[in-house]
């Protein structure tokens, strides 16, 4: 979906978002940190203030986590959720769920939070951004295209991405949990958003690109319901661009993403 600006971008994933409370009676919303969710996630906490959705019966599920950071670390994954999002709202705090990456067991931890996923009947809807090399979650290029929840190696052009949050490269974790690609296959629906120029190569990448785990956000063109929400800059190098954009103006309107 080519939206008409980054905020429609926001709408059309904070309204889908809501949708799911509409749908289920325990909705299981993943979400992504990044600074790409940030307007869905303020847009989501207006749609709660507003009285039109109570995350009361939800629960929340963390797509990625640092390893190594102190659990109240203000840039660990849980925190930035919490602050961005979650304590704005009513969730229940033990409704918030990770990966345990204290754990002394990490591998065990991983195997956890896969069972915590399948134990709450699985995920309704998964956030998703996209990194500027293609990686959905922490899944960085050559991740299994099956993956499922495990301890990954950044690569040093993600941690000067995320630089930024840190100071420096060298402070960023080296280390990370992340749901695999086979974890975000298995969520109802995975809905990614990208806006502006940085995104533009790897959204082509993704959406019209070969299926590689060069590029880990091209196992979404094997998702039964995967939807890309994108701006007029992020969307400029799809090849299909104008045909992508009559099929969302000329949706039926039953059907909604
Ligand atoms: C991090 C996260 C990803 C996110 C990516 C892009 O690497 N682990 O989930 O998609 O950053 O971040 P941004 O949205 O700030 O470009």
């Amino acid at each position: 979906m080519i939206a008409e600006s980054a905020e429609a971008a926001d709408r059309i994933v904070a309204d889908a978002i809501v949708r799911v409370f509409a749908e289920r009676p325990r909705p299981v919303i993943g979400v992504a940190t990044g600074s790409s969710p940030l307007g869905a996630y303020r847009l989501l906490i207006e749609d709660h203030r507003a009285g039109r959705v109570s995350f009361a019966g939800a629960d929340v599920v963390l797509l990625d986590e640092y390893v190594g950071l102190p659990r109240e670390h203000p840039e660990s994954y849980r925190q930035f959720i919490r602050r961005h999002l979650t304590d704005a709202l009513d969730l229940a705090p033990d409704r918030l769920h990770g990966p345990d990456v204290w754990s002394d067991d990490i591998a065990a931890a991983c195997r956890d939070y896969e069972a915590t996923l399948a134990g709450l009947g699985g995920v309704d809807v998964q956030l998703l951004g996209i990194g500027s090399d293609g990686h959905v979650g922490f899944n960085e290029p050559g991740s299994s295209l099956s993956s499922r929840t495990r301890i990954k190696t950044l690569t040093a052009s993600t941690r000067a991405d995320n630089a930024r949050f840190f100071g420096s490269p060298d402070a960023v974790p080296r280390h990370v949990v992340t749901q695999g690609l086979g974890t975000i296959l298995a969520a109802r629906h995975a809905l990614l958003i990208a806006c502006g120029p940085a995104k533009a190569d790897p959204i082509a990448r993704a959406v019209e690109g070969p299926l590689t785990a060069m590029c880990p956000a091209s196992v979404l063109q094997l998702h039964p319901h995967a939807t890309v929400v994108l701006d007029d800059a992020a969307a400029a190098g799809l090849a299909l661009a104008e045909h992508y954009r009559q099929t969302f103006a000329g949706k039926p309107g039953w059907q909604f993403l």
